[in-house]
């Protein structure tokens, strides 16, 4: 298993400074998809006020569904419910989107108020109880700068 206990300080260091919020998520996608074993895509979809969807944001991996309603599939579920949602088959999830005929598991962790991030995987039950609790840590951080890149930016 990776250890993923340096990926939030990795995070911290990689963004200290920075205002851009699209920059930011660019570089939290590469660093995941350096960072994490076996995964085939990783990235952000954001909660657009305008059309009520979520809109893909940075992320690595191939083409993707562009705009995702709340509630459809296991990124929209994961922002409409505020729910990590941990899938180790997505094949089994009810209204699974299918962006890239690889992906077999799945973890989408919710940014409230912004959109996910979410990572998909080619292995079935790829993700752990570990892997959620250090994404987790690691999606709250990059919120938490998010938040204060907005407060100190037009942008
Ligand atoms: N599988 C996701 C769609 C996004 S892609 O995995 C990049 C879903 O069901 O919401």
């Amino acid at each position: 298993m990776t250890d993923l206990s340096l990926l939030t300080d990795q995070l911290t260091s990689l963004l200290a400074g920075e205002t851009n919020r699209v920059t930011m998520l660019a570089n939290a996608s590469a660093l995941l998809n350096d960072t994490l074993p076996d995964i085939n895509w990783a990235g952000f979809y954001l909660y657009n006020e305008a059309t009520g969807q979520l809109d893909l944001g940075p992320f690595q991996g191939k083409v993707a569904c562009m705009h995702i309603a709340p509630g459809q599939g296991v990124c929209g579920t994961a922002y409409a419910t505020g729910q990590i949602q941990r899938v180790a088959d997505v094949h089994q999830f009810p209204g699974h989107i299918a962006c890239d005929s690889a992906s077999n598991a799945e973890i989408v962790i919710p940014l409230p108020g912004l959109g996910v991030l979410d990572i998909d995987s080619p292995t079935k039950d790829r993700f752990s109880a570990a892997d959620e609790a250090a994404l987790t840590t690691f999606a709250a951080t990059l919120q938490h700068q998010l938040d204060t890149a907005a407060a100190s930016s037009v942008q």
